[in-house]
């Protein structure tokens, strides 16, 4: 595949297959995705790839994050204990989970570059993953902001963000493709 194909081929990955794909090829797409702009060259992102058994280190915490904020009822009745099942069972059945964040800069200035940069890094890494038949989804959701979460798996809730959540694996069902606004729309070209 060609990059300009790539770049509009490319879809989110709604389910996956059940298949965990090989570290040392997730290190590779990772490398491209490295190769994003960033800006004196901090290098900012951090990342913590969950698989195997290494999910149950972080589905239980999202679990309980979402119960904190109401998302998921507590309480041990049938119908709570089955809520929670089903959506812990569906967090197992993604093969890897990679969460990405970053230690934030006092300077808001190289908080925004920061920032963004790992924005290019997730990008280039889905667009890597692509290209080896790997679907992935960018996920924010309100555990990521929950400083309790943050704690419980090993980050400091002043220190650090968590940016996205990727889902990876091989493709079961992506989005369809639904085109995009042509850019003239929103472009102003001012000569
Ligand atoms: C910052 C960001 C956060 C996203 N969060 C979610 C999410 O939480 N859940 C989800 O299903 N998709 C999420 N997406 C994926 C978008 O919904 C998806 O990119 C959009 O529908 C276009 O589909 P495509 O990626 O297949 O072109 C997110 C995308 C971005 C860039």
């Amino acid at each position: 595949m060609n990059l300009l194909r790539t770049i509009k081929e490319r879809r989110s990955t709604l389910s996956f297959k059940s298949e965990k794909i090989e570290l040392s090829t997730l290190k590779e797409i990772f490398t491209y995705g490295s190769y994003a702009p960033t800006h004196y060259m901090t290098e900012a992102w951090r990342m913590k790839l969950y698989q195997g058994e290494g999910k149950e280190h972080l589905i239980p915490a999202i679990i309980e994050s979402y119960q904190r904020s109401g998302m998921l009822p507590t309480g041990n009745s049938e119908k709570t204990l089955r809520s929670r099942a089903s959506i812990a069972d569906f967090l197992l059945t993604i093969p890897h989970h990679a969460l990405i964040y970053y230690e934030i800069p006092g300077d808001p200035i190289r908080n925004e570059e920061d920032y963004s940069s790992i924005a290019a890094f997730i990008q280039n890494s889905q667009l890597a993953a692509w290209e080896y038949g790997i679907g992935m989804l960018w996920t924010i959701t309100p555990y990521m902001h929950d400083e309790q979460f943050i704690e419980k798996i090993g980050l400091e809730r002043d220190k650090h963000k968590v940016v996205a959540v990727l889902q990876i694996g091989y493709p079961d069902k992506t989005t369809r493709d639904k085109g995009r606004t042509s850019v003239e729309k929103w472009m102003e070209v001012i000569e």
